[in-house]
């Protein structure tokens, strides 16, 4: 099978950050199929040769392990081209057109990494110049849109242009390996299923915490913020997986229909909860791993005044018969401690004590994302140390747990998430991307917050940079009893 993937916007951070390495790691594993080009897209002044030293000289900056080695890099650079392009024009589509028509690939895939306000100029360009045919795909980045309704004229452009098995809306999230791995323990195991619901589930803590800042996405960061950036997709997403219902196969239209569901089920929004209920924040200057940085009015393209939100931290509920009354808190932001993804099931109590167990100790299923990806369940037990020789008449229970490391027990040379989902969209599998209804329903969830912070006059909170964000948000889950995992 031969291949062409159009990377627009193959010059940005993105392609360099992410895509070329995960590229170079599928060409490395021989999982690319044999006869591919990656057709590099931008308006800078380069060349072909110009454009493989640009790349050569970015894999300085990627991991060790995943660097390739000069011969390496010289087979991987074999693949790589380039085509100057201005997206308003024309006549650059057209000289696209020839460069396709060298191969006719068998698919083409048109990889749009550019801001979001070029998708609709771009698709529509493609399809004037021909190029949206029956073997094209096309990948839309996240955020697809500012809102609702730039969302949806998006999609509807796109949809004029392309079919929906055509179209891979990505959300890389679901394509690491954690991800794919909760959707096993939930439906292909039995053991956990029969627990999963309200009798048995006291809350639920999906936490993205990031240390790094917004390195030298400035300006795109500040005309986005943490609700954009990260809720309304990757933790949106992280909920569906956990809150679902089982879908009936594991088509990718089945486990949409499901993930939907979960997100036309999500609690409207009333004044009490956008006050008492959504925290935003952002970042002083502080100290990260031993590092003085700045604070995020001080980076590069950010606006010295801004009030956008590099924090947030929210309660929600599913309203169904399966989590109705369960909150579901979501937390996300940059500079924080460390960095750590993680979901937090916390279970209920033993409903009659019988053992002195620690305060507020509690089962918990912890699926970690990263840094490494596992899985861990917190029960109580007996020590059976020394401690135990005294006669007392109650014994007393010990918080232990049982830690699977999913890097230990299957290697570090796993396949990342855009690896994954490029793979993915190179075999025409639609699994791990999101359709264009999930992405309304969540526009539509996320909506009553940003008019709210836009009516509001007081701004977001400051954080130091290297703590977990606001009290306030520590103060919005103490309200139910609970808290953040790392705090009890
Ligand atoms: C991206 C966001 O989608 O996800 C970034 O735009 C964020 O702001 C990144 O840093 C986090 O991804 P990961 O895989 O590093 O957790």
């Amino acid at each position: 099978m031969s291949f062409d993937l159009v990377l627009f916007g193959g010059t940005g951070d993105l392609a360099w950050r992410k895509l070329m390495p995960a590229l170079f790691q599928a060409f490395r594993h021989g999982s690319l199929p044999e006869h591919g080009r990656i057709i590099g897209v931008a308006r800078d002044d380069l060349g072909d040769a110009a454009y493989r030293e640009l790349i050569r000289s970015r894999f300085n900056e990627v991991d060790l392990a995943k660097r390739p080695t000069p011969a390496e890099f010289d087979r991987f650079a074999a693949l790589l081209h380039f085509v100057r392009m201005d997206l308003s024009r024309p006549q650059d589509f057209q000289r696209l057109a020839a460069t396709l028509r060298e191969r006719h690939a068998d698919t083409v895939v048109m990889y749009l990494a550019t801001a979001p306000s070029l998708f609709t100029t771009a698709v529509q360009q493609l399809a004037a110049a021909g190029l949206n045919r029956p073997n094209t795909r096309i990948v839309l980045e996240k955020p697809l849109g500012h809102d609702l309704a730039s969302n949806r004229a998006i999609n509807e452009t796109v949809r004029s242009a392309l079919s929906e098995k055509q179209i891979f809306r990505i959300d890389h999230y679901l394509g690491k390996p954690a991800v794919q791995n909760l959707f096993a323990l939930r439906f292909g195991n039995a053991l956990f299923e029969p627990l999963w619901r309200r009798e048995n589930i006291a809350n639920i803590q999906i936490t993205i915490a990031e240390d790094l800042g917004v390195a030298k996405r400035g300006a795109f960061y500040d005309n986005t913020g943490a609700l954009r950036d990260m809720v309304q997709n990757h933790a949106l997403q992280l909920l569906c997986a956990i809150g679902m219902e089982p879908p009936i196969n594991a088509h990718a239209d089945a486990i949409r229909d499901e993930k939907l569901k979960v997100l036309r089920s999500l609690k409207p929004w009333t004044t009490q909860a956008l006050d008492g209920d959504v925290i935003r924040g952002q970042y002083t200057a502080g100290t990260v791993a031993g590092e003085s940085v700045h604070g995020y009015r001080d980076e590069p393209g950010v606006n010295p005044q801004s009030s956008t939100e590099t924090f947030v931290a929210l309660r929600t509920e599913i309203a169904n018969w399966r989590w109705a009354g369960v909150p579901f808190y979501i937390r996300t932001g940059k500079r924080l401690a460390g960095r750590d993804a993680r979901i937090v099931v916390n279970f209920r109590p033993a409903p009659h004590a019988i053992f002195h167990s620690p305060s507020g100790s509690v089962n918990r299923l912890v699926i970690n994302l990263q840094p490494r990806d596992g899985l861990e369940l917190h029960l109580l037990a007996q020590a059976q140390d020394n401690r135990q020789r005294t006669r007392a008449p109650v014994q007393s229970l010990t918080p232990v747990h049982l830690d699977l490391d999913f890097e230990k027990r299957f290697g570090s040379e796993r396949v990342g998430a855009y690896e994954r989902l490029l793979l993915d969209v190179i075999d025409g599998r639609l699994n791990l991307f999101v359709r264009s209804d999930e992405q309304e329903e969540a526009w539509r969830w996320v909506e009553p917050v940003m008019e709210h912070w836009r009516n509001q006059g007081a701004g977001p909170r400051p954080y130091a940079a290297g703590s977990w964000g606001p009290s306030a948000a520590s103060a919005m889950i103490a309200r139910d009893g609970h808290c953040w995992s790392e705090e009890c």
